[in-house]
């Protein structure tokens, strides 16, 4: 069974940040192999992990939708779109990144939809650990990726309205029905420390802070990678100290 670990929160709050972080640090533990799946349209996961990355799975769904006669017949439609997944997937060393992207098609390609989602729990299978990379609304986790997480790791400022959507996304996830084992909350960007009762009541335990790092924002400001980051770097340090429970997936 491997160990899936989601991203969710408010854009703009570090998910793809600590997303990448956290694969770098799972890497660096050597802790086994690593799916990273970017399944945000506007993010850019993949760069931040220093990888090109290849044709997505929306546009695969989008070809094969518009294009049925394209499935080999021998092949059939499943292990064509499994085939096809396999080779969306970019690799580089220690982690694996696949991006969901957006299908620009005009309809629902529902029968290929579903066949994804064979696919896609076939393949999270083949990794030890899975960290999905969501849009702020889970949209992803419910319909394209998997219904289920070990550790949902939801990212937020230090704001009253940041901490209050972050509490939303827990009630999202259950509305959604994704299964949850333990939900996670990290304050990110903040110089300071947070009144235990701003964060209570969230249904999320919270980690820690992370502080603001000029370091990420000088790698940001460039198409740079965070696997430029030293090894002792403050936020991977703080973060593998506050983080162990993500990965770890009791
Ligand atoms: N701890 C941090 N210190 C400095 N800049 C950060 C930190 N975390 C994130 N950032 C910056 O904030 C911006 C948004 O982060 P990002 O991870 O893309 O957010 P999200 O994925 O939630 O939209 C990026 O420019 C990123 O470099
Ligand atoms: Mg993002």
């Amino acid at each position: 069974m491997s160990c899936v670990i989601a991203m969710a929160g408010k854009g703009g709050t570090g998910k793809t940040t600590i997303a990448s972080l956290i694969v770098r640090i799972i890497r660096d533990k050597k802790l086994g192999s690593i799916l990273a799946i970017d399944a945000d349209p506007n993010s850019n996961l993949g760069e931040l992990l220093g990888v090109e990355t290849k044709e997505s799975i929306g546009s695969i769904l989008d070809d094969i939708g518009a294009h049925p006669e394209k499935v080999p017949v021998s092949m059939g439609k499943d292990a064509f779109i499994e085939y096809r997944a396999q080779s969306a997937i970019a690799e580089s060393e220690g982690y694996d990144v696949l991006t969901m992207g957006r299908p620009e098609g005009p309809g629902c390609y529902c029968y290929v939809n579903n066949a994804l989602r064979n696919v896609m729990s076939k393949l999270i299978n083949d990794y030890d650990f899975v960290i999905i990379d969501n849009a702020a609304g889970l949209e992803h986790l419910s319909r394209r990726t998997t219904r289920q997480a070990d550790s949902l790791v939801v990212v937020s400022d230090a704001s009253v309205v940041g901490l209050k959507a972050a509490g939303r996304i827990v009630e999202l996830a259950r509305e959604l029905k994704i299964k949850i084992k333990q939900g996670f909350l990290i304050i990110n960007r903040f110089n300071g420390k947070i009144p235990e009762e701003k964060v209570k009541e969230l249904g999320l335990k919270y980690l820690g802070v992370i502080p603001f790092d000029s370091k990420i924002e000088k790698i940001s400001l460039s198409t740079g990678s965070l696997l430029e980051l030293k090894e002792d770097n403050a936020s991977l340090r703080t973060l593998n100290k506050l983080g162990e429970e993500i990965w770890q997936c009791n």
